[in-house]
């Protein structure tokens, strides 16, 4: 069986935008939602069609757009319930000084607002991306009007400091439609790991020779990222300690970046005793170089190469999971195997005694935006099905959540 690989399939959006310049970001917003596997009902305000049009959105949404409440196409005239009623979250990007101050009044004279206000509050949750000059923003009516809209459950994403359409710069960027597609993904996930706090590693660590040569792996750090990020949108307090990798920090958490293995462990071990899980991804390298030369080893001209004496490296989650008890976060370590992958991994379970081990295909997943995992613990082995890896972390979080709760 293959999981979905769109973050949002089967999701539907009801994404709101009001009058303002980053409507075209709208736009762009409603085809990352698209392409993310949602299902997407546009709503515009009468001066959000004044800076796009809605055809535009129609033909990115794939559905004709609703700009008012008298629209006659709706049978029973009641476009602000009929919308609502099959939304998984209604998202409102841009949004306008003016539509937040209608927003924290109440105010229902036009569809957009009107449906807000009718929408069931316990099951579709309401995100708002604020979008103004910076003087609008930081204005003690428009505060208020935010801190009025967070007291009453409203989730506001943003914004952004940076140059503003107007020329002038700070505060009253919307954020980027990527970012607002992971914020809304991460707000429809369940909160299964709420008030806990997760350790993750990631990637390869670099063992250096010299300043310009060292040992590294082909780990990418893309599952592990992925794990933390999962977490983080499962409501846990994330810490994630990286190796050199080319990936963006998920939003939420928060990262430090080492490169040796001994940096590695000197990064995770006080943190263990402060975290509840412990998720060891890293691809750590077995072996470093006993010693590193202070300068680039040059060719001496002989044609013999250089011979490194290596030393093991210290087994952070082994470390970690021999930590006393009380101190010792719940360890879940991954093994990367090329062949019988279980009898390995089942081998590597007891050898590091650690609860859970997570094997898969190491060669096969290495760089991979894919990943097939087998779970292993006392109880026995349980295969995920295949998929893409930010899909798969969130199954494994549930996992680790469902242990947790049972422990
Ligand atoms: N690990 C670790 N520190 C190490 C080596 C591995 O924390 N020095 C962790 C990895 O992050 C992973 C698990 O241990 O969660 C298994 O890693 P793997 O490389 O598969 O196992 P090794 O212990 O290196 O065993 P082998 O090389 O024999 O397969």
């Amino acid at each position: 069986m293959q999981l979905p690989a769109g973050d949002l399939v089967g999701r539907h959006v009801l994404l709101g935008l009001s009058g303002g310049v980053a409507c075209y970001k709208g736009a762009d917003l409603a085809r990352e939602l698209v392409k993310a596997g949602a299902t997407v009902q546009a709503v515009m305000t009468e001066s959000a069609c004044r800076f796009i049009g809605p055809a535009t959105l129609q033909a990115l949404t794939g559905r004709p757009v609703f700009t008012s409440q008298w629209d006659p196409r709706q049978p029973n005239g009641m476009a602000h319930i009929d919308l609502t009623r099959s939304a998984d979250a209604v998202l409102v990007a841009p949004a306008s000084a003016d539509f937040l101050a209608r927003l924290a009044q109440g105010r229902a004279d036009e569809l957009l607002s009107l449906l807000c206000l009718a929408r069931p509050r316990e099951r579709v949750p309401l995100l708002v991306a604020p979008a103004m000059n910076r003087e609008m923003w930081s204005h003690p009516a428009t505060q208020r009007n935010v801190a009025q809209l967070r007291a009453d459950g409203t989730v506001v994403l943003g914004p952004a400091e940076g140059e503003q359409a107007c020329g002038e710069t700070g505060d009253g960027r919307m954020l980027e439609p990527a970012e607002l597609r992971d914020e809304l993904v991460g707000w429809l996930q369940p909160k299964t790991l709420a008030g806990r706090r997760v350790l993750v590693t990631a990637g390869p660590t670099f063992e250096a020779i010299d300043p310009v040569r060292g040992i590294t792996n082909l780990s990418s750090g893309k599952m592990g990222f992925a794990v933390a990020r999962a977490a983080a949108e499962a409501g846990a307090e994330v810490t994630l300690v990286a190796g050199p990798v080319a990936l963006g920090t998920p939003r939420g958490v928060r990262r430090i970046d080492v490169a040796s293995a001994e940096q590695m462990l000197a990064a995770v071990l006080p943190l263990a005793r402060t975290h509840g899980v412990f998720v060891a991804t890293a691809a750590v390298a077995d072996w470093r170089p006993v010693e590193v030369a202070a300068q680039k080893i040059k060719k001496d001209g002989s044609g013999e190469a250089p011979v490194l004496r290596m030393a093991e490296n210290p087994d952070i989650l082994a470390t970690v999971a021999r930590l006393p008890e009380g101190e010792r976060p719940y360890c879940v370590g991954f093994a990367a195997e090329s062949h019988d992958i279980v009898r390995h991994a089942r081998e590597k379970r007891l050898r590091k005694g650690v609860p859970l081990i997570v094997a898969n295909d190491g060669p096969a997943a290495f760089g991979s935006d894919h990943n097939a995992l087998v779970l292993v613990d006392a109880a026995g082995e349980q295969a995920l099905p295949a998929g893409d890896k930010r899909v798969l972390a969130r199954l494994l979080v549930a996992e680790i959540a469902r242990r947790l709760a049972a422990a």
